[in-house]
């Protein structure tokens, strides 16, 4: 008979992707084999029982000792404990490390607050929204989704509802929908459509965002879209929760939990979810050609090494809130999605920093707002969209000459920028359409380090809360 490990090796050479298996063979009943790729795994080593666990806060009231399983490698437990070896069969010597956080601490993974640490989980929270979606080159397969072709090339108009952060989000789901699938996008909040008597109807689909799933103001505007005659997609983080339940087609983002009342993996998840849907949308319209498909498929996959590469310059981020955490006010410009990205950047930053801060769209600066920039005022421009490049430029140097302090985010390849902006936040480059997804990190880290700085209750800002179930 085989042995379950070297069962376990050979058939392993047929997986790829991220999982965490744990396998059990009714003809070798003395053994638990145990293999990681990306998913997490730990062992607990309790008084006469071994534990397996997908994190450590789960091994707390069992064990405070425990191993961490590392990517390839494999984890053999019986009777008498855990052994490890690498994929090639070689042992590994691993010292059992002794957890002496608490379980709160435990569950934040080392970092200070759940809010670094869920902006440190985005690359791998993108990594499961699209796990097993894009693995044919020619089209995304989106689980829970079962509209028709026949229904989405007679589609006229597309509603996207939502709320807060999620409605961010729907707005850059409206461009990317919008340029991919040709079909009218209206984003409107869900406070908002609920009461507008919206002219939504059968040829339309109303997509509705939401974390939690639970939004009062989402779900009635869901309800009102669909009693309109709609058919119901809902983009969401909770299995199960009520907005996936009562819609047509659920895409959920898989995210993982989010903990800080700032959202930051559900909104990135969010946005490729949304990128997933509207490239299946322009497949099936014929709007979008198979090649371009699979370019777009290829960059978002490139996303999450992307994304870290982001995170490893989190120290500049650091330092420039450091220098400008004393401020009173600040703005964020940019055009199409940048201007979107603009509108969550200043939304991050107010939620927790408590500076006043708002998003215009960078052509509407002049037509008012400019009043407000004084020397020294922080301006936020994202620079990160070709075809507007030169449009922002101009709105940069509108800034400069009223003395505002201008910090760009953009591409590493944008060499010009560094003419024009104080600060240059780096992203590295992407297909425009996805940047979103890059060029919101050093936002989300620019408002946790200002409100670090500043003192204040990051997870639980006042006066807000995570999942708002009232009117
Ligand atoms: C609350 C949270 C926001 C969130 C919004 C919508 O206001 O503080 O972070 O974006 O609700 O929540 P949802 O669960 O519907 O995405």
């Amino acid at each position: 008979m085989v042995p379950l490990e070297e069962a376990v090796r050979r058939a392993l050479q047929h997986t790829r992707g991220a999982y965490a298996i744990v396998v059990l063979c009714s003809d070798q009943p003395d053994r638990i084999v145990a293999v990681r790729q990306i998913s997490p795994l730990v062992i607990g080593l309790g008084e006469g029982e071994t534990l397996l666990a997908s994190d450590i806060p789960a091994l707390l009231s069992y064990t405070r000792d425990v191993l961490i399983i590392e990517d390839g490698e494999m984890a053999v437990i019986t009777a008498r404990g855990a052994t490890v070896q690498r994929l090639d069969g070689a042992a590994v010597a691993k010292e059992p490390m002794r957890i002496t956080w608490d379980a709160e601490m435990a569950e934040k993974g080392g970092y200070p607050h759940f809010m670094l640490k869920e902006i440190h989980e985005q690359p791998r929270a993108l990594q499961e929204t699209m796990m097993g979606r894009l693995d044919s080159p020619g089209a995304p397969e989106l689980d829970g989704v079962s509209y028709t072709s026949e229904f989405v090339r007679g589609l006229r108009k597309l509603w996207i509802t939502a709320c807060g952060t999620a409605y961010h989000a729907g707005l850059v789901g409206r461009w990317v929908i919008e340029h991919w699938a040709q079909i009218p996008v209206e984003p409107e909040l869900a406070s908002e459509l609920r009461y507008r008597h919206p002219l939504i109807d059968p040829n339309a689909m109303a997509v509705a965002i939401s974390q939690s799933g639970e939004t009062a103001d989402t779900l009635a505007a869901a309800r009102e879209a669909r009693k309109r005659g709609a058919r119901l997609a809902a983009i969401t983080n909770v299995v199960g929760s009520t907005l996936s339940r009562e819609a047509d087609d659920v895409l959920y983002v898989r995210a993982g939990p989010e903990i800080a009342v700032a959202s930051s993996k559900a909104y990135i998840t969010m946005l490729v979810a949304l990128q997933m849907l509207a490239l299946d949308l322009g497949l099936r319209r014929g709007t979008m050609a198979t090649a371009r498909a699979a370019q777009i498929i290829s960059a978002l996959k490139a996303l999450p090494g992307k994304a870290q590469e982001v995170l490893l310059r989190e120290g500049e981020v650091e330092s420039l809130a450091g220098r400008l955490a004393d401020r009173g006010h600040m703005f964020f410009i940019g055009r199409g999605l940048d201007y979107a990205v603009a509108q969550e950047g200043s939304l991050k930053l107010k939620e927790i920093s408590y500076l006043h801060s708002e998003a215009l769209a960078a052509g509407e600066l002049k037509h008012g707002t400019l009043a407000l920039v004084t020397p020294g005022v922080p301006v936020f421009a994202l620079v990160t969209q070709r075809h507007v490049y030169e449009k922002t430029l101009s709105n940069i140097q509108e800034v400069k000459a009223r003395g505002g302090l201008v910090i760009a985010v953009a591409y590493d390849s944008d060499t010009e920028i560094t003419k024009h902006a104080e600060v240059v936040l780096r992203i590295p480059d992407t297909d425009d359409d996805l940047a979103p997804v890059l060029s919101i990190i050093p936002l989300q880290l620019f408002a946790y380090y200002v409100a670090r700085e500043r003192g204040n209750d990051i997870d639980q800002p006042r006066n807000l809360a995570k999942s708002v179930t009232v009117e």
